[in-house]
């Protein structure tokens, strides 16, 4: 049996951030992952460069059950804290849009920047380890197929279920369960759509094409791209809408968010009577897209030809087109999980359970999602951050 202070399971972003800073303050931690690679996620993630922050975070990039929930520790450890990091580390790195900081080189980066702070403070890391099972006494005693351990602090950063190729488990809700806590039921987020099959026999034809738009869900809209896929949406508008998304929920697409549909239309009108309405459409469309568009929809003939309140029709629709998805695409693609620990059940300053001393939830395993752009990666290291000064 080992006897530490500390032990994470979970050797991810809030894992290493939790154990760094428990590290500083002189506590004997052991980082503990079933995978044999270090920060798998950190590596895929922002396309090989790592999305690690964005400048912009607030509380209101976030969804979770309780909204005020992730402020505390959003507060005390922001995205600028970790851009010093970062820099400290002679990282460079650009913003790509939105406040979205991304490695100029590589993901693997900022893997090494944790691994490193890590090795300095002599925490250690046991890979390819299995928790076989978790008791609570006046300590955690964690049986392992490895090695067992004794510890006053139980961190668990095992994330989200998105992406099991690279390790991703359902263990974090497990020991939740174990300890009777409540949990919000997850689902993929950050994810694209599938359409019926009504939409997706007109416009899985339409994959590889992309169209600046404003989607709306659930009252929140997004100034993005939509890109149509062979099974229906994805780009990064798609995605932001299916953190706010629910079954049956309609999306609402906004095709010319920089013209009035109605007044461009009734100027083509007047200036080119003798054209059909989709050869006007590709002026302002991408050319695929306006000719599947008016086939969907039958938006045949000249504009000549339109009556006012067929005209309206078209302007209505290119405004505020609106799809009823079938499902999201699932946990295969999905960057993250919405749901997950009930934040109810843990401080906010702290990530420890209320009602169980000692026992900590970081990252992405706790009810807080962040939108696309950085925003979970800062979720992970201020949360990691906030366990990290009371473990
Ligand atoms: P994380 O998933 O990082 O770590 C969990 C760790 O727990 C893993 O090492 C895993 O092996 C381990 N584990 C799981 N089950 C275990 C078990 N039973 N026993 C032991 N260990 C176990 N976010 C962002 O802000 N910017 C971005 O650019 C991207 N890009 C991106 C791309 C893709 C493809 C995905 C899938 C996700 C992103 N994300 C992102 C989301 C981001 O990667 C994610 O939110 C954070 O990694 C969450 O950090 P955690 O530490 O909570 O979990």
């Amino acid at each position: 049996m080992k006897i530490c202070d500390v032990v994470i399971i979970g050797a991810g972003a809030a894992g290493m951030m939790c154990a760094i800073e428990a590290g500083k303050r002189k506590r004997k931690v052991v980082l503990v992952d079933h995978s044999h690679k270090i920060g798998r996620k950190i590596l895929i993630s922002g396309g090989g460069r790592c999305n690690f922050t964005n400048i912009n975070t607030c509380p209101e990039s976030f969804v979770s059950k309780n909204p005020h929930f992730c402020k505390s520790a959003l507060a005390r450890y922001t995205p600028h804290d970790f851009i010093e990091l970062v820099k400290g580390h002679g990282i460079k790195f650009h913003e790509k849009k939105l406040g979205q900081l991304f490695c100029d080189n590589s993901a693997h980066e900022i893997v090494d920047l944790l691994v490193g702070e890590c090795h300095k403070l002599g925490i250690s890391f046991q890979l390819g380890c299995q928790t076989e099972a978790i008791e609570k006494n006046d300590n955690f005693t964690i049986k392992t197929n490895k090695e067992n351990f004794a510890c006053e602090s139980l961190v668990i950063g095992t994330g989200g279920l998105s992406i099991p190729q690279v390790g991703a488990s359902s263990y974090g809700y497990e020991i939740a369960k174990q300890f009777n806590l409540s949990i919000i039921e997850p689902s993929p987020a950050l994810d694209g759509f599938n359409l019926k099959a009504t939409e997706l026999n007109y416009f899985k034809n339409l994959a590889g094409v992309s169209v600046d738009t404003v989607v709306t869900c659930n009252n929140v809209a997004f100034r993005e791209n939509i890109l149509f896929t062979h099974n229906g949406l994805s780009g990064p508008a798609s995605l932001q809408a299916s953190l706010y998304w629910e079954k049956s929920m309609p999306i609402t697409i906004n095709l010319l968010p920089d013209i009035d549909p109605s007044m461009f239309l009734s100027q083509m009108r007047r200036d080119k009577p003798r054209t059909e309405v989709k050869n006007i459409l590709c002026e302002v469309l991408p050319k695929r897209f306006a000719e599947e568009f008016c086939q969907y929809y039958s938006f045949n003939g000249n504009l000549s030809e339109m009556s006012e309140k067929g005209l309206g029709q078209i302007a209505q629709t290119l405004k505020a087109w609106q799809i009823f998805p079938e499902s999201t695409v699932g946990y295969k693609k999905a960057e993250v999980t919405k749901g997950g620990v009930d934040t109810a059940e843990l401080s906010s300053r702290s990530m420890e359970v209320k009602k169980i001393n000692g026992l900590y939830f970081v990252g992405e395993v706790v009810d807080v999602t962040g939108q696309l752009g950085g925003y979970n990666f800062q979720w992970a290291w201020s949360s990691g951050f906030a366990a990290g000064q009371y473990v």
